[in-house]
């Protein structure tokens, strides 16, 4: 909604209570993230106040910009969610007393389409399903106080009871955060740019150096990698569900997006090498290659990783590696003497190089027989894998 010259009621209380006041947030953050997170919030500066790292991830304060902001730029979370009330309730006339004092019709769109979710734990009001249906009338007959919209958006609150205190917070992402808006053609088994992020960061990678992607699949090392060369925000290319509130200035977002696009760098060196056993994977790559200028800098070539030589007179870079596993693996195919032919071609032919790999297992870890790498549990597609970072 962007302010009238003549603002009614409606817009000035939009303005005095959510506009003008102060924030709590909260980035959510996969397990063993959310350090990553708080050091990105360090150079997002003075909008973000206060960020600490808590279980799941780190909260902060701020003006709603700060939580613009953190959606346009912050690389590791998975969402991040607008905290609105906290309170005790043991049962559901306390419940229903402390859901009422939200003003819902401020926050959220009046035609919104409300998702709750809710968990409880240790608390005497643990039946979710009953908690959804008593506070859904309630937020309901609030926002058809609101002023009428047309927004046709979902909004998702999330409700949390634990030891009957209850945290009530709204989602102000939308479709999940490693969703840039960029990657339009994916081929089975993508990583999620959360973590292709983090992997990037704990092998070292800077903007400046080049980067083997061997087995890139739909290229997400390859894209993110190029997204922070570009210095290319991570939501710019998507929207996001606060763009539907009330208290949404599109003239204030457009303003953070302008800024950032001033300091986009288009460079196609050092070049990022792409490649895939898979042709399908190799189209996928160049397929979303070519849907943005700043993507420019990968090249993407059908290639077997066992077939790779860098030339001697390349400036030795990172190299990330998402080998298949389980099912993916190939008939046939022993993992553990996968994993081994995969240490052997990296000490003979990127000995000096950086290094990161996703390993299913401790096993397949120790078959590398790099013993020079530190490990690292990452937790992706519901299992536990083993990080390896160091040099070759
Ligand atoms: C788990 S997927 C990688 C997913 C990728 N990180 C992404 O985000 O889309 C593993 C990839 O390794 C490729 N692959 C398997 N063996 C290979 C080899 N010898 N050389 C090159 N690529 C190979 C597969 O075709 C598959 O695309």
């Amino acid at each position: 909604m962007s302010l009238s010259k003549n603002p009614s009621a409606f817009e000035k209380r939009v303005k005095r209570r959510i506009i003008a006041r102060q924030h709590e947030f909260f980035a959510v953050c996969s397990p063993g993230l959310e350090s990553l997170c708080r050091s990105e919030m360090d150079e997002l500066g003075d909008p973000i106040l206060n960020p600490r790292v808590v279980k799941g991830g780190v909260a902060f304060e701020g003006r709603l910009e700060a939580g613009y902001l953190a959606n346009l730029h912050l690389r590791s979370p998975s969402r991040l969610l607008l905290r609105l009330a906290s309170f005790k309730a043991a049962n559901f006339p306390a419940l229903e007393k402390s859901i009422s004092s939200v003003d819902w019709e401020l926050f959220l769109p009046s035609d919104a389409d409300i998702r709750i979710q809710v968990s409880c734990k240790k608390s005497r009001l643990f039946h979710s399903d009953a908690i959804a249906q008593r506070c859904r009338p309630i937020i309901q007959s609030r926002l058809s106080t609101g002023a009428p919209q047309e927004s046709g958006s979902i909004q998702t609150l999330m409700i949390r009871a634990e030891n009957d205190r209850f945290q009530v917070s709204l989602d102000m992402s939308g479709a999940l955060l490693h969703r840039r808006g960029i990657k339009g053609h994916v081929i089975s088994a993508p990583l999620r740019e959360t973590l292709a992020f983090a992997l990037l960061k704990e092998s070292g990678f800077h903007g400046g150096d080049i980067l083997v992607d061997p087995m890139c699949g739909s290229g997400t090392f390859s894209i993110e990698a190029a997204m922070i060369r570009s210095r290319v925000p991570p939501g710019f290319f998507r929207s996001f569900a606060f763009e539907a509130w009330p208290g949404f200035r599109p003239e204030n977002f457009n303003h953070l997006k302008k800024k950032a696009k001033e300091k986009f760098i288009l460079s196609r060196e050092p070049e990022i090498f792409a490649s895939d056993l898979d042709p399908r994977a190799v189209d996928a790559v160049r397929a979303n290659i070519s849907a943005h200028e700043f993507l420019n800098s990968i090249r993407a070539e059908k290639i077997d990783f066992f077939d790779i030589m860098p030339r001697p007179s390349l400036q030795k870079g990172v190299i990330l590696l998402n080998p298949p596993y389980g099912k993916r693996l190939g008939q046939g195919q022993n993992a553990d003497d996968f994993y081994h032919e995969i240490g052997q071609k990296l000490t003979r032919d990127f000995k000096g190089w950086r290094l990161g790999i996703l390993c299913p297992d401790h096993r397949t870890r120790k078959e590398l027989s790099l013993k020079q790498l530190r490990s690292r549990i990452i937790f992706h597609g519901g299992l536990n894998l083993i990080a390896g970072f160091g040099v070759i």
